[in-house]
C-alpha cells in the first residue's frame, strides 16, 4: 500500500475556523426537549430546574458554541408569549409538525436561556415569520436584551429575570420555502426585511439577523435573497436587515418516504451515503459563489443551519418523533462534513447538526424508560474535532490526489482530511471512508516541526456498529499508535472505516 502524500504549510495559517462551525439544534421536536433536555424539576433524574444534569454534563465536554431554538418548522407556529410565566397558567398547544402531541409549554423562554448557561453556549433563536407577527418578533427580542424599563422589561422582572440576557443571534424564520409558510423566495425576501428591521439591537445586543434559506441546492433562493443587499444600496456591507443567510441539508440515500435505515444497511448504502454527504462542499462552493456576486467582501455570512443524517425511524417508534439509531456510519458522515466546513471557512460562520438529543443525527440518545443516556459515535467525532473551534485552518495539498473508487455514476474519495493551528497546536483530522480497505497518509508538514504528538481513533468492527445502554462504549475513541516520525513529518495509518485525530506541539 503506497502512502497518500498531503502537504500541510503550517506557517500559513488561513481563515480561522469559526467555534460555530461545531453548533446545535434543540426542536420541540419528540424526545429532543422533553425528555432529552428537560424532564421537569419533579423528576426521579438528577436535575437543575428540570434540566437533566447528566446530559448537559456529557455536552459541556463537547464545547459547544450556541444551541438554535425552538425549530425547525415548530418555531413557525411558536409563540413566546405562551412559554414564559408560571407555569401553571402556560396554554397546552398542538405540535402540528411532529406527532400531533399536546406540548404544555413548560419548557420556555427562561428554561431556554437557563439551559444555555449551563452548557456555556450561546442561544440562536428562530423567530416565528409563518404564523407570527413582527410585533411578536420584535417584543420577543426587546423581553430578552432591553435594560431599563419598558412593557417587555417589565413582563421579564415580573417573570423572574431582572437583567437582560445577550441573545446576538436570531433566525428570521424557518424553511419558509416549505413548513415556514410555502413563500416564494420573492416573498419571504419582503417578509424577512420587515421582520429583520423591527428586531432591534437593545444597548449593546447587536443581533447578528439569520434570514431563512434554501432548501439545499437552491440557488435562486439565494440569488433572490442576496439580491436585496444591492435593491437597498447596501451591497458591500451587511443589510440592517439580515447579516447572514441560511441553508439546509441532510444526507440520506433513498427518497423522503423511504429515507433508507439507520443500522440495517450494506456497504452498497454506505458509500452511497458517502457521496451524498460530501455533496456539502458542491453545496457550499454553488451557495458561496451566488453570494460572491453580490457581496465579494464576504460580509454577509452563510449559515448551515440545519445538517446531519435523516433515516427512517427505529421500528416500534412515532414516526413523527424522527428518532433513529447512530453508527460508525453517521460518525464518518459527520468527519467529512467538518473536513469541508473548515475548507469553507472564508464564509461559512455557522452550522448546526440536526440535532442535540434524541432526534435525527443525534450526540445522545436517552432510552425512555430508564433515562439511561448512551452517547453515540457521532458525539465522539465532535469531541475529538473540538480543538478545531477558533483555529486558524491549514490548506492541505494533495500531489497526487486522494484514493477514490466509483460508485454508481459519482466517483467518491475514499480518504478525507483538513488540519488547523492554534495556540502553538496543530490538530489534523483524518477519515478513511473505505469500508474494507486501510490507507496511509503522508503528512509532509513545511515550515515547522511537530512534537509530543498524540493520535486518537474511532472506528469498531462494522460499520452499523452502535452505542447501547449494554454496551456504550462499541463506538468509543482509542489511542492510536500507528503514527511514525518521517523525514518531513507523519505517517498515519488509518485502518479501514475510521476516523483519526492527530494532535502535537509545533516548533
Ligand atoms: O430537523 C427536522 C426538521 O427538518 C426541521 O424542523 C425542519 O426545519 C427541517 O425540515
Amino acid at each position: 500500500m503506497s502512502a497518500v502524500p498531503a502537504v500541510i504549510n503550517v506557517d500559513v495559517p488561513g481563515p480561522v475556523i469559526n467555534r460555530h462551525l461545531y453548533g446545535h439544534f434543540a426542536e420541540h421536536l419528540g424526545r429532543c426537549v422533553y425528555g432529552g433536555f428537560y424532564v421537569g424539576e419533579d423528576s426521579d433524574l438528577p436535575n437543575e430546574g428540570g434540566l437533566r444534569l447528566d446530559v448537559v454534563d456529557a455536552l459541556r465536554a463537547l464545547n459547544i458554541p450556541n444551541l438554535r431554538w425552538p425549530g425547525g418548522c415548530f418555531a413557525d407556529e411558536y409563540h413566546w408569549m405562551d412559554g414564559v410565566g408560571p407555569k401553571e397558567r402556560r396554554p397546552i398547544m398542538v405540535n402540528t409538525h411532529w406527532g400531533n402531541v399536546e406540548e404544555n409549554n413548560h419548557f420556555g423562554t427562561h428554561e431556554f436561556m437557563a439551559l444555555c448557561e449551563l452548557l456555556g453556549a450561546e442561544p440562536y433563536i428562530s423567530g416565528n415569520v409563518g404564523s407570527g407577527t413582527v410585533r411578536e418578533m420584535s417584543d420577543w427580542v426587546e423581553y430578552l436584551t432591553r435594560e431599563g424599563d419598558s412593557p417587555m422589561v417589565r413582563l421579564r422582572k415580573e417573570n423572574g429575570r431582572e437583567e437582560p440576557w445577550r441573545v446576538r443571534f436570531w433566525g428570521l424564520g424557518n424553511e419558509a420555502w416549505g413548513c415556514g409558510g410555502h413563500m416564494s423566495a420573492a416573498q419571504y425576501a419582503a417578509e424577512a426585511r420587515k421582520f429583520g428591521t423591527y428586531c432591534r439591537d437593545h444597548g449593546d445586543n447587536q443581533l447578528y439577523r439569520i434570514a431563512a434559506g434554501a432548501n439545499s441546492f437552491d440557488y435562486a433562493w439565494t440569488e433572490t435573497l442576496m439580491k436585496q443587499l444591492g435593491e437597498l444600496g447596501c451591497a458591500y456591507r451587511p443589510a440592517p436587515f439580515m447579516q447572514a443567510l441560511s441553508v439546509h441539508y441532510y444526507t440520506l440515500t433513498g427518497t423522503w418516504q423511504d429515507k433508507g435505515q439507520a443500522t440495517d444497511f450494506g456497504t452498497d448504502d454506505h458509500y452511497r451515503t458517502m457521496v451524498q454527504a460530501a455533496r456539502v462542499d458542491e453545496l457550499l462552493t454553488g451557495h458561496s459563489n451566488v453570494m460572491d456576486c453580490y457581496d465579494p467582501g464576504r460580509n454577509v455570512g452563510l449559515v448551515l443551519d440545519e445538517w446531519g443524517t435523516w433515516w427512517n425511524v427505529e421500528p416500534g417508534t412515532n414516526p413523527g418523533f424522527l428518532y433513529q439509531q447512530n453508527t460508525l456510519r453517521d460518525a464518518l458522515v459527520a468527519g467529512l462534513h467538518f473536513d469541508v466546513f473548515h475548507r469553507h471557512a472564508d464564509r461559512l460562520v455557522m452550522a448546526n447538526i440536526a440535532q442535540t438529543v434524541n432526534v435525527l443525527q443525534a450526540m445522545i440518545l436517552t432510552d425512555p424508560e430508564s433515562g439511561a443516556l448512551v452517547l453515540t459515535p457521532t458525539y465522539h467525532v465532535f469531541e475529538m474535532n473540538k480543538g478545531h473551534q477558533d483555529a486558524a485552518s491549514l490548506r492541505v495539498d494533495l500531489p497526487s490526489g486522494l484514493p477514490s473508487r466509483e460508485v454508481g455514476e459519482d466517483r467518491l474519495a475514499t480518504v478525507s482530511l483538513s488540519a488547523s493551528r492554534k495556540d502553538g497546536r496543530i490538530l489534523v483530522s483524518l477519515s478513511n471512508l473505505d469500508a474494507d480497505e486501510a490507507a496511509d497518509v503522508d503528512l509532509d508538514l513545511r515550515g515547522g516541526s511537530v512534537t509530543d504528538v498524540r493520535a486518537r481513533i474511532l472506528t469498531a468492527d462494522r460499520l452499523q456498529d452502535h452505542n447501547t445502554p449494554e454496551a456504550p462504549a462499541t463506538v468509543a475513541p482509542r489511542p492510536h499508535d500507528q503514527v511514525t516520525a518521517t523525514a518531513s513529518g507523519l505517517r498515519v495509518h488509518l485502518p479501514a472505516r475510521s476516523f483519526v485525530t492527530v494532535e502535537g506541539s509545533l516548533d
